[in-house]
């Protein structure tokens, strides 16, 4: 299936590994010319120079931290300037774990610029454009826990719930202009991350991280994590000219875990 994005101009933001990557790869892999953000430079370079040499487009790298508002506003400048992106991924690593009460106000106010003003300020800035060329895709990437919240992720859980009310309303205003916007829920997909996580469960459980996968595994319907792969072509359909009429929708990528329907 052809996704119709050939030529067409993405910011893929967390893209410096694990998901992100992912996407900005399968989104090259369809012709797409591919900004990729995140904090690590020199990592960016190297996946830049992988998605020219492989995919023939045109690819940028662009050093952001998500945390920081200046920074953010500085790159909303670029992206109404001279990116103005068809298609905007929104992407940031995840807040730190732990319960609920007495969580720092600093770690309140990082997760909450890094993963909800800052997408609400970039997707803005992004729909400048979109709205004059009456077309724009947004997805941005949550966690299964705004559906069932996760106990030891609560920031999480809360932070992203705003970005999933943010963008159900946003869709609505702007679909109308031909623009989509989207959430997409990993389960467990087999990232780097998850692969951290796996080690620090095994050192805290005293098991093996193969024991680790294979309990995390048992938990899952389909037997296993999802690869970065199964979640990149989800994502790179509902950024494409095929899934015109998919908005204000959340999507899980999940080999069936989240329990609710
Ligand atoms: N993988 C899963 O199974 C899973 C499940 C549920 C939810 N999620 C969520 O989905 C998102 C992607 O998952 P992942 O597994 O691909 O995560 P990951 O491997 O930790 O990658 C996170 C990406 O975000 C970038 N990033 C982190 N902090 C940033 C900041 N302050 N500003 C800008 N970029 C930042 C990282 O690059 P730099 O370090 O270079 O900045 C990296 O490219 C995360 O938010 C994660 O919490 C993942």
């Amino acid at each position: 299936m052809d996704l119709g994005i050939k030529g067409k101009t993405a910011l893929v933001l967390g893209a410096s590994q694990g998901i992100g990557a992912g996407i900005a790869r399968a989104l090259a892999a369809e012709g797409c010319n591919v900004i990729v953000g995140a904090r690590r430079e020199d990592v960016l370079a190297e996946l830049v120079a992988e998605l020219k040499s492989k995919n023939g487009v045109e690819a940028e790298a662009y050093s952001i931290d998500m945390t920081d508002k200046a920074a953010v506003a500085a790159m909303c400048e670029k992206i109404q300037g001279e990116w103005q992106p068809e298609i905007l991924l929104n992407n940031a690593g995840g807040p730190p774990g732990g319960n609920i009460i007495g969580v720092d106000d600093e770690i309140w106010e990082a997760s909450l610029q890094a993963l909800l003003m800052s997408v609400i300020r970039i997707s803005e800035a992004a729909l400048e454009a979109m709205i004059e060329r009456q077309w724009g895709r947004i997805l941005t990437v949550t966690s299964s826990g705004v559906i069932a919240p996760i106990p030891t992720i609560p920031v999480s859980n809360v932070v992203r719930s705003g970005i999933v009310s943010y963008s159900k309303t946003l869709a609505n205003e702007v679909a109308k202009h031909g623009i989509t916007v989207n959430t997409i829920i990993p389960g467990r997909i087999d990232t780097e991350r998850t692969v951290n996580m796996d080690k620090f469960a095994s050192e805290k459980q005293g098991i093996s991280v193969e024991d680790v996968q294979k309990k995390s595994w048992a938990q899952i319907p389909a037997g296993r994590y999802g690869s970065v792969e199964e979640f990149a072509d989800v994502a790179a359909f509902l950024l494409s000219a095929r899934a015109s009429y998919v908005t204000g929708s959340q999507i899980r990528i999940d080999g069936g875990t989240i329990k609710n329907v």
